[in-house]
C-alpha cells in the first residue's frame, strides 16, 4: 500500500524508509532507521526528482504509481547517482516507457558504469543553470560537484521556491510519519545523527560544500527538499549556518570530549580524573567516550560538535592502540583541522601512543597539542598526576579563553 506525504499541493514525498538495515553504507550504524527520500512534481508534466534504495523498491513503486493516478511519469531528473538514491532508475524505465532520464554528463558516464547502459534514447543532459520547464513549475539546474560525488547537482524550483538539495541538509533518520522540520524537535531528537551524518557522509568535502552555499547565497528558498531526512520549511536560517560551520571545520561549541582507550583501567582512570578535575575548574557539559565501545562515525561527530579534545590511549604493539589509530586515521580522511587537544599517553615499558598521537595530528591542518603531554608508566603516580593536573589547568584557561 502506498505511503506518501504531500510537500505542497503539487509536490509529494514519494520515498520510503528502512529501519532494517543495520549499517547505512555497509559501515554506519543507524539504529533511527533512515529516509530515502524522492519527490514527485505533479504539473503539465510529470517529474520525479531521484529514486530510492534497492531495499525499499517495492514501497516506492507503489508510491509513485499511487501519486501517478493513471499518468505517465514525463521525467526521471537524477541529483546524485549513488546506489541509495539510484536504485530504481531501471524499474521506472521499464514501467513508464516515455520517461525521460535527465542529468548531466558526469550522471551519464556513472549510469552506464552501474548499469551498463547510460538511457541514450531517453537522455536529456543539462549543464550548469540550464532549466527544465514542467508547465508551472520550472527546475533550475545547480551543480554541486562532490556534495558528495562529482555528478552532484541540485534543483531549484522557482514558482514555489523549492531546493531539491540531494545529499546536503540531510541526516540519519527514518521519519516516522514526520515530513517537515516543524513536526519535530530536531534539537534533541536528531542534532547528533545529522551532525554524525554530515562529519561521516560529507565531511571531508568542506570546500565543495561552502562553494554550492555560494551559488545558494541569492536564492529565495522557502522549502529543501534533501534526499534524507525531514524537509525544512522553518528553520533554514539555522541549517544553512550550521552548514556554513560545519563545512568551514568549525567547532558548533567550546566544549570539551575526553576519548579515551583503555586496556585494563588504568588509562581510562587517568581519563575519569582529567574529566573530574575540569569539573572542578567550572567546565560544563563534559563528554567521555571509550573509542573502543563507541562507533567512529560518533566520535567524528564529537570532532565536529567540540572545540577541545582529549585523546587518551595505550602502546600496543610498539605503535597506538588499533581503536584509537583508527580514529585518528578518519579525522585525518575527513580533513578534520583547528581543534585544541590534550594528550595522555601510557604503556608499561616503552610508552610512545602520545608521541604517535601527535605525529598523527601532526598530519592534519591547524591542530594545536596543549602542554604537558602526559605519559603514564602502566599506572598514575605522584609525578604524572600533578601534570595531569597541569593539563587539567591548561585545558579548563583555553576553554574560558
Ligand atoms: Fe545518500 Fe551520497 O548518497
Amino acid at each position: 500500500m502506498y505511503c506518501t506525504r504531500k510537500v505542497t499541493d503539487s509536490v509529494t514525498w514519494v520515498g520510503a524508509e528502512d529501519r532494517r538495515l543495520a549499517l547505512f553504507e555497509n559501515l554506519f550504524p543507524i539504529p533511527r532507521g533512515v529516509s530515502y527520500n524522492s519527490y514527485l512534481i505533479l504539473d503539465e508534466k510529470t517529474a520525479v526528482l531521484d529514486t530510492v534504495d534497492a531495499a525499499v523498491t517495492r514501497q516506492y513503486l507503489e508510491n509513485v504509481a499511487h501519486t501517478l493516478d493513471g499518468r505517465s511519469l514525463d521525467y526521471l531528473v537524477v541529483n546524485h547517482m549513488e546506489p541509495d538514491h539510484c536504485a530504481c532508475i531501471e524499474q521506472l524505465a521499464a514501467r513508464y516507457p516515455a520517461m525521460k532520464v535527465v542529468g548531466n554528463a558526469k550522471t551519464f558516464a556513472l549510469i552506464r558504469q552501474f548499469y551498463g547502459d547510460d538511457f541514450a534514447a531517453r537522455r536529456v543532459e543539462v549543464k550548469e543553470n540550464d532549466t527544465l520547464c514542467l508547465g508551472k513549475h520550472t527546475l533550475h539546474f545547480v551543480f554541486a560537484p562532490m556534495v558528495h560525488w562529482p555528478e552532484v547537482m541540485m534543483a531549484y524550483e522557482d514558482s514555489e521556491k523549492l531546493l531539491f538539495s540531494a545529499d546536503a541538509f540531510g541526516t540519519f533518520g527514518a521519519l516516522n510519519g514526520n515530513l517537515f522540520d516543524d513536526e519535530i524537535t530536531f534539537d534533541a531528537a536528531w542534532m547528533d545523527d545529522a551532525r554524525r551524518y554530515y562529519g561521516n557522509i560529507v565531511g571531508k568535502y568542506g570546500a565543495p560544500v561552502q562553494a554550492a552555499l555560494k551559488k545558494l547565497a541569492g536564492v529565495d528558498v522557502k522549502t529543501i527538499c534533501p534526499l534524507h531526512g525531514p524537509v525544512w520549511r522553518s528553520n533554514i536560517p539555522w541549517l544553512l549556518e550550521t552548514y556554513d560551520k560545519w563545512s568551514r571545520y568549525e567547532p558548533e561549541e567550546r566544549a570539551v570530549a575526553v576519548l579515551y582507550a583503555s586496556m585494563y583501567g588504568n588509562t581510562e582512570n587517568a581519563a575519569n580524573i582529567l574529566a573530574a578535575r575540569l569539573g572542578e575548574k567550572g567546565v560544563k557539559n563534559i563528554r567521555l567516550h571509550d573509542v573502543s565501545g563507541t562507533h567512529v562515525s560518533e566520535l567524528i561527530g564529537e570532532v565536529f560538535r567540540c572545540s577541545h579534545l582529549v585523546l587518551a590511549a595505550p602502546t600496543y604493539n610498539n605503535g597506538l592502540y588499533p581503536a584509537m589509530a583508527n580514529f585518528l586515521h578518519d579525522m585525518q580522511a575527513l580533513a578534520l583541522n583547528s581543534r585544541t587537544v590534550g594528550l595522555i599517553g601510557n604503556g608499561s615499558w616503552a610508552p610512545v601512543s602520545a608521541k604517535k598521537m601527535e605525529e598523527m595530528l601532526a598530519a592534519m591542518k591547524n591542530m594545536t597539542v596543549l602542554q604537558p603531554v602526559v605519559t603514564l608508566k602502566s599506572a598514575l603516580d605522584a609525578d604524572n598526576l600533578a601534570r595531569l593536573d597541569a593539563l587539567a589547568e591548561a585545558l579548563a584557561a583555553d576553554l574560558a579563553r
